[in-house]
C-alpha cells in the first residue's frame, strides 16, 4: 500500500485545496493529511487565520478525501510523522517548490502544481480593507505602520504627527502625512491614537462622533466619567473601542496569567511589576511628553487587575514629580482581601523590569523586559520542578493586537483581549496619581 502524505491550515476551505487533495490522493492508496495547529500557525507568521482547528479539520474531514487526519503542532514534525507512519510520498502544492527537499532523505516529494488565482489570504482580504489612520507622537507610530504590513484587510494611507523624527523615517513610504486631524479622520475607518493621554478623551470622542473605530494607548480616559461616556458613545454608534497595551496580545503574558490562575503555584498571595525606561524629557515642554504613570501604569498595572481583579481594599501611591504633577518616577501599593500587589514605574529611572508572582507553592518569575517576553519560569522550592516556557513574539505583540481589532470590525464583535473593567481601573489609577491622589516625594 502506498501511503502519501501532505500538509497545509485550509482556512476557508476552497476550491484550490480541493484540488490538491483530490491529487494528493491520486498519488497513492492511503492519504494523510496533517492540518497546522493554531499556535503553529501563530509561530510560522501565519497570524490571522480565521477558523479554528476544529473547524479547519471538519472542512478536510467533509471532502472524505482523507483516511487519516493528524495534526502539525511543532517544527520537524514532518520527520517524525513521515517514519512513524512508513509514508512513501509527501507532497504539497507548487508555491512551496524546494523548500521541502530535505525530506527526501526519507520519501519521495512531489510538487503538484498550485491552482491559480485563489488563496485563503484572497478570501480572507475579501472583506473590505480597513482604512487605518495613525495619530501621535511617539516611536511607535512607525512601528505600528510596519507592523500593519504584516495583517491582512488593513491599509494604513494616512499618518497625522508633527513628531520630526517619525516624519523622517515615513518620508519614503507611500503614506500621505498630515498635521491635521481632521483630514486624517476624513479619509480613514478608524484611527491608532498614541498621543499623550491628556489628549485622548477629546481625541476619541471626535473619531467616535464621526463613525470612526478606535485604537487608543491605554489609558483611554483619566477621569471614570469620562471612560464611562467613551465606551457608551461607542456602543451607541456600533463603534469598536479598543484599549492598546501590546502585552496582553503576547502569547507568553497571555499564559502565564491562565498558568497563574490555573493553581500552578497555589494561592497568589504578591504581584511585583516593575517597567521603567531611561529618556530625556523635555521639561520646557512636559505637555507633550509621557510621566512616569502614563508611559508605564496600564502595563505594569495589567497582570495585577487581571489576577486579582480590580476589587482591592486599599491603595497607597507616591510619585517623584518633575514639575507641574509631573511624574518621573511612581510606585504604588495595593491591598486585597488576602494578597498584596505593587507596581513601580520609571521614565528617566531605571531598574530591573522583571514580573514576579508569588503563590504558596511557587512563583512565576518574567525577566526584563517582562512586557516583550517570550520567555518565563514556574519555580519551586525543588528546583527540579522548575519550568520554563517559550513562547515565539512578533512584533512585541503590535500585529496579534492588531488582528483583534480588526477582525472585531469585521465581526461586529468585540474580540479584545483586555476586559472593559480592567481597562476602566487602569483609567482610574492613572488618573488619581495625575490629577493629585499620590504621596509626593521630593
Ligand atoms: N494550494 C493549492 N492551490 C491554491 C491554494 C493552496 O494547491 N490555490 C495548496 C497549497 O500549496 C498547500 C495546500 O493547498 O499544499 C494547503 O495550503 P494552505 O496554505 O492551507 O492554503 P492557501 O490558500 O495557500 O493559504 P494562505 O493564503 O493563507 O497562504
Amino acid at each position: 500500500m502506498k501511503k502519501v502524505i501532505t500538509y497545509g491550515t485550509y482556512d476557508l476551505f476552497h476550491y484550490g485545496h480541493q484540488r490538491l487533495l483530490e491529487r494528493a490522493k491520486e498519488l497513492g492508496d492511503y492519504l494523510i493529511v496533517g492540518v497546522t495547529a493554531d499556535d503553529f500557525d501563530k509561530t510560522r507568521g501565519k497570524i490571522n487565520v480565521h477558523q479554528p482547528l476544529i473547524e479547519r479539520i471538519e472542512s478536510v474531514r467533509s471532502t472524505g478525501l482523507a483516511d487519516e487526519i493528524i495534526v502539525e503542532e511543532y517544527e520537524g514534525q514532518k520527520i517524525d510523522d513521515i517514519k512513524r507512519k512508513e509514508v512513501d510520498i509527501f507532497t504539497v502544492g507548487s508555491d512551496w517548490i524546494g523548500e521541502f527537499d530535505y525530506l527526501n532523505e526519507f520519501c519521495d516529494v512531489v510538487y503538484l502544481d498550485r491552482t491559480e488565482g485563489i488563496s485563503s489570504s484572497d478570501i480572507r482580504s475579501e472583506h473590505r480593507s480597513i482604512k487605518l489612520g495613525l495619530i501621535g507622537k511617539s516611536r511607535i507610530l512607525t512601528k505600528f505602520y510596519n507592523e500593519s504590513k504584516h495583517v491582512n484587510g488593513i491599509t494604513v494611507d494616512y499618518v497625522c504627527t508633527e513628531d520630526p523624527k517619525e516624519i523622517n523615517k515615513l518620508k519614503d513610504e507611500d503614506v500621505v502625512i498630515t498635521e491635521d486631524y481632521d483630514v486624517l479622520l476624513e479619509h480613514c475607518d478608524a484611527v491608532y491614537i498614541v498621543s499623550p493621554p491628556i489628549r485622548h478623551y477629546e481625541q476619541i470622542k471626535k473619531a467616535l462622533n464621526l463613525g470612526k473605530h478606535v485604537l487608543c494607548e491605554a489609558p483611554i480616559a483619566l477621569r471614570e466619567d469620562e471612560f464611562d461616556e467613551l465606551i457608551e458613545l461607542a456602543e451607541k454608534n456600533g463603534l469598536m473601542l479598543f484599549e492598546s497595551i501590546k502585552t496582553a496580545y503576547s502569547t507568553a503574558f497571555h499564559r502565564l496569567v491562565l498558568l497563574a490562575k490555573s493553581g500552578r503555584i497555589g494561592d497568589i498571595i504578591s504581584i511585583d511589576a516593575t517597567c521603567t525606561s531611561l529618556r530625556d524629557i523635555n521639561t520646557e515642554a512636559l505637555e507633550k511628553e509621557w510621566s512616569s504613570i502614563e508611559k508605564w501604569g496600564p502595563t505594569a498595572l495589567l497582570p495585577i487587575f487581571e489576577i486579582f481583579g480590580t476589587e482591592y481594599k486599599n491603595k497607597h501611591a507616591s510619585s517623584l514629580i518633575l514639575k507641574d504633577n509631573f511624574d518621573i518616577f511612581t510606585k504604588i501599593d495595593f491591598e486585597y482581601e488576602s494578597s498584596v500587589a505593587s507596581i513601580k514605574v520609571g521614565n528617566s529611572v531605571k531598574s530591573e523590569g522583571e514580573l514576579i508572582i508569588s503563590g504558596r507553592n511557587g512563583y512565576i518569575y518574567v525577566p526584563a523586559p517582562w512586557w516583550k517576553t517570550d520567555y518565563f519560569e514556574l519555580r519551586y522550592e525543588n528546583q527540579e520542578e522548575n519550568k520554563k516556557y517559550f513562547y515565539q513574539l512578533e512584533g512585541e505583540g503590535i500585529r496579534y493586537e492588531l488582528v483583534a481589532f480588526i477582525r472585531s470590525i469585521q465581526m461586529n464583535k468585540n474580540n479584545s483581549y483586555i476586559k472593559t473593567k480592567v481597562s476602566k481601573a487602569i483609567a482610574k489609577t492613572v488618573g488619581d496619581c495625575i490629577y493629585g491622589d499620590v504621596n509626593k516625594l521630593s
